[in-house]
């Protein structure tokens, strides 16, 4: 049986550690359907076409990663792919309260598929889409935390506003 992941998320945009559990995660399942969701908790600053077009940009070198958006429960989105397993990165115990609370309920909603949690790289255990968005906001320099084209997004972006 293929192992097929789905690895869910805002996005908002992605960012080195987001980058960095995907490729982990290509290596070890035979797809990785990174899909963007709504986290109805936040207001997103790119909206979902712009959040997936920069994904796909930056994964475009990945032969088993799928980028694609889905209104609605992650569940739902993960029975209609057949995936076997949610894929999470953590990076410090605040995230590890939010994390259960959503596990938990997906494992009312469907028992059969498991979520796998990876430690982010120690180098990016620090990184949200918040924090840059805060440091680029203000002109901060963001290039050792999300790529090029994600980085160019942010500027014209806040330029704009
Ligand atoms: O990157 P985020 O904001 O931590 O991702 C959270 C996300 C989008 C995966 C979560 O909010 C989600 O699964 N949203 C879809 C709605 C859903 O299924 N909610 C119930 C489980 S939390």
């Amino acid at each position: 049986m293929a192992s097929i992941a789905v690895c869910p998320g805002s996005f908002d945009p992605v960012t080195f550690g987001h980058l960095d559990i995907i490729r982990r995660g290509a290596k070890i399942f035979d797809q990785v359907y990174v899909c963007v969701l709504n986290n109805s908790s936040k207001q997103p600053l790119f909206t979902v076409e712009e959040r997936c077009e920069l994904l796909k940009e930056v994964t475009k070198e990945i032969d088993n990663v799928y980028v694609e958006s889905f209104q609605g429960l992650l569940i739902h989105y993960a029975k209609n792919k057949q995936a076997n397993v949610i894929l999470r990165g953590l990076r410090a115990v605040s995230d590890f309260e939010y994390e259960m609370q959503g596990t938990s309920m997906n494992k009312v909603l469907d028992e059969n598929i498991e979520t796998f949690f990876m430690m982010t790289n120690n180098q990016y255990s620090f990184l949200s889409s918040s924090i840059v968005k805060e440091v680029a906001k203000y002109n901060g320099s963001v290039v050792e935390l999300v790529p090029e084209v994600v980085e160019a997004a942010l500027q014209h972006k806040f330029s704009k506003k």
